[in-house]
């Protein structure tokens, strides 16, 4: 997925000027998606190879470059003519960083099945000689119940790691993971629980554990921060620093990709989620999907920790 940011200020109606209009101050064009947790993985020191599916057209191209440029493989990465690579633009007004309207990009038609095939290929392949595989679903198809089943085969016999962070379309499918990553609406929706309070965010925890047969599920609760639920054991509540963010398009990849990172070194699911929580912090600090750097989340939480 690409993004775009569109910032500028917005003119005074008049009579010379009927419609709302934007003088454009700055442009910005970044790795969403799946794209933008391969970005924070690269920008935190991982090797990672990507893979997923674009439509011939500039807008794929572009991923490829970027991909590259930041270090990653994109040997995964397969064209379908048919499909238009996802493109989001976001119109943004200063001074308060008001979002006015986001244009959506992307192809009405489904994934071709060779393509998806050959993608699974790729994974299932590649997994094997990885320290970890992330699945970054954002309901466009690429993730499709055929790969997830065929990752929960190599996940049952103890394989591989696999990080998920789950969509609506995927909810019915997902099997195995060692973490799972949904918000707090994704979760109450998966578990059929409206999270209110401490008892229903425990109760849709236990649910979902039992549903995806999942090693951890983490819960994200935006500035509330994250709760971990693990199989027979308590759960365990991280808060953050509630921060006052301009947005925060990504702190979801965030979450996914330094979790990774830290399982595939050995940490464990508290460790993980520690760190998680703070570099997502860092996420609305700037406009749009960012990666944070290493040394500013090492400075962070050498900081915490002293
Ligand atoms: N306002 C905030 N202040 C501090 N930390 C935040 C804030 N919002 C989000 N975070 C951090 O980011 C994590 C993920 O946020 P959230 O639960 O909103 O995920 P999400 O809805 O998947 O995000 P997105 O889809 O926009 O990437 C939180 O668990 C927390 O660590
Ligand atoms: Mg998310």
């Amino acid at each position: 997925m690409l993004d775009r940011f569109v910032m500028g200020e917005v003119e005074r109606l008049s009579p010379e000027a009927p419609v709302p209009v934007l003088r454009v101050v700055s442009e910005e064009r970044r790795l969403g998606g799946a794209a933008n947790v391969i970005h924070n993985i690269r920008s935190l020191g991982g090797r990672v190879t990507a893979a997923g599916i674009i439509g011939k057209d500039e807008a794929g191209k572009r991923i490829v470059e970027v991909l590259r440029r930041v270090g990653a493989s994109t040997a995964g990465v397969f064209t379908d003519p048919k499909f238009q690579t996802i493109q989001k633009s976001r119109i943004i007004a200063s001074p308060h960083h008001q979002q006015i309207v986001r244009l959506d990009r992307e192809s009405r038609e489904p994934v071709q099945a060779a393509t998806l095939k050959r993608l699974r290929q790729f994974i299932l392949e590649r997994a094997e000689r990885c320290d970890g595989v992330v699945i970054s679903d954002y309901g466009k198809g690429a993730v499709h119940h055929e790969l997830l089943a065929a990752l929960a085969a190599s996940l049952g016999a103890g394989k591989i790691l696999c990080v998920v962070d789950p969509k609506k379309e995927n909810f019915g499918h997902y099997r195995l993971p060692t973490l799972i990553t949904p918000n707090k609406s994704e979760a109450a929706d998966a578990a059929g629980i409206e999270i209110r309070d401490d008892k229903t965010l425990r109760a849709a925890g236990a649910k979902l554990l039992r549903q995806w047969r999942a090693q951890g599920v983490l819960i994200t609760r935006g500035a509330e921060g994250m709760s971990l639920f693990r199989p027979r054991r308590a759960p365990k509540h991280f808060p953050t620093a509630p921060r006052e963010v301009f947005e925060v398009t990504g702190a979801g990849d965030t979450v996914v990709a330094v979790c990774a990172l830290v399982l595939a070194c050995g940490g464990d699911f508290e460790n993980a989620a520690t760190v998680a929580n703070v570099a997502a912090g860092f996420v609305g600090d700037e406009i749009g999907t960012v990666a944070v750097p290493f040394k500013k989340l090492k400075a962070k939480i050498e900081e915490l920790s002293s």
